[in-house]
């Protein structure tokens, strides 16, 4: 017996959208990254390359988020393949705005309640993201 209510099923493992809470734990998470990048001194590098308004930012970093978590894939659905390293050309992205990427999307991490293991592993995946992002010196 393995435990597992459905006959003969090996039970899937959780994705991590899973264990974020689906969309709306994603769409919790993405809102308090951008209200910190929006109300944090410490951010304000970060904030500053953003447009005035973080709506359109908070949508889409929330569509791709959901994918890339292992959920429905919203935003290549809309925007196709995401590129993101072409997408971010536009800003002027030094180790100062990765850095207060990584710190702001750690602190919502930790104001949602992300569990420490899991927290863990996003926050190496997302640091090789937002690394490679970079694409001005200093
Ligand atoms: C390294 C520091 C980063 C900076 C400074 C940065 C900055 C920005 C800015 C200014 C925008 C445009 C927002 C808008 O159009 O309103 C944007 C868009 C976006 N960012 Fe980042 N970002 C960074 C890292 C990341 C990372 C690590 C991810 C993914 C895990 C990400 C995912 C996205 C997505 C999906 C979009 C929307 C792209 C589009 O369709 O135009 N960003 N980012």
């Amino acid at each position: 017996m393995s435990g597992d209510e459905h006959d003969g099923e090996p039970a899937a493992s959780p994705t991590p959208f899973e264990r974020l809470g689906g969309e709306s734990g994603v769409r919790a998470l993405v809102d308090r990254f951008y209200d910190l990048m929006d109300l944090e001194p410490r951010f304000a590098e970060l904030r500053a390359v953003h447009p005035t308004t973080l709506d359109g930012a908070r949508d889409k970093l929330h569509w791709f988020l959901c994918g890339w978590l292992g959920g429905p894939n919203h935003y290549i659905d809309r925007f196709g393949h995401p590129m993101l390293r072409a997408r971010h050309l536009p800003y002027p992205i030094r180790s100062v705005e990765r850095d207060q990427w990584m710190g702001c999307m750690l602190q919502a991490m930790q104001d949602e309640g992300v569990e420490p293991a899991l927290m863990q592993r996003l926050a190496e995946a997302l640091y090789g993201t937002a690394d490679w992002m970079r694409n001005k010196p200093g």
